[in-house]
């Protein structure tokens, strides 16, 4: 019989590799988010800031920590004496990832498989900005930049880790300082922002 000839492949978007973050289908978020977050600052940064995914005002705006996390997140680096503009700032997870409550959209957290999914993206990132300095915003960053679930917040809080020839310094989230119900301990949660990004800073010394 006749052999009919294949067309080669080279033309097809490869799923597992995508060039552009916007077109990114390595897990399911993008369907319901309005548009990735891609990090933003300086390619050249020694600081680099990795929260948990972009929040309601980032997935609409395309920029990450804009909204009240990233207010909080501007008056820790104005405590600390470190001006925000020359951290490089981005999310474990590029995508929104929310359920409806009401009119609002209300955050849920990455599984572990988006987590994973989105170590793509972040590991260029690495590559790029090439940090001294990685400062994990919360349980779900630490766990993305460590790639394992052993190690607590709890425990590592003003503790330095080497890992993999940076420095990583983990500390709250902006969120999860924002709803400290006490006044007081709101303080010191926010305090304690401040002194990891000050043990951050000194680390590049
Ligand atoms: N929370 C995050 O973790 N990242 C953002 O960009 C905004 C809120």
């Amino acid at each position: 019989g006749t052999t009919i000839p294949i067309a080669p492949e080279a033309a097809q978007p490869d799923r597992q590799q995508p060039s552009k973050l916007d077109e990114c289908r390595r897990c399911t978020l993008w369907e319901f988010a309005t548009q990735a977050v891609p990090g933003i600052g300086p390619q050249q940064a020694q600081i680099m800031f990795v929260g948990e995914q972009p929040g309601d005002q980032e997935d609409l705006s395309g920029q990450p920590f804009i909204g009240p996390a990233g207010q909080l997140l501007d008056r820790v680096c104005a405590n600390a004496g470190v001006d925000r503009e020359t951290i490089y700032v981005t999310n474990a997870v590029k995508h929104f990832k929310w359920e409806p409550r009401g009119k609002r959209r209300l955050h849920k957290t990455p599984a572990q498989q988006e987590i994973e999914a989105c170590h793509y993206w972040l590991d260029k990132e690495l590559a790029q900005v090439n940090p001294t300095v990685i400062v994990a915003l919360g349980a779900t960053a630490l766990k993305s930049v460590l790639r394992t679930a052993n190690v607590t917040l709890r425990n590592s809080l003003g503790k330095p880790m080497r890992v993999g020839g940076r420095w990583v310094v983990t500390t709250y989230h902006p969120s999860y300082v924002l709803r400290v119900p006490s006044e007081e301990a709101k303080r010191e949660a926010f305090n304690i922002m401040v002194d990891s990004l000050k043990l951050a800073h000194q680390l590049l010394e």
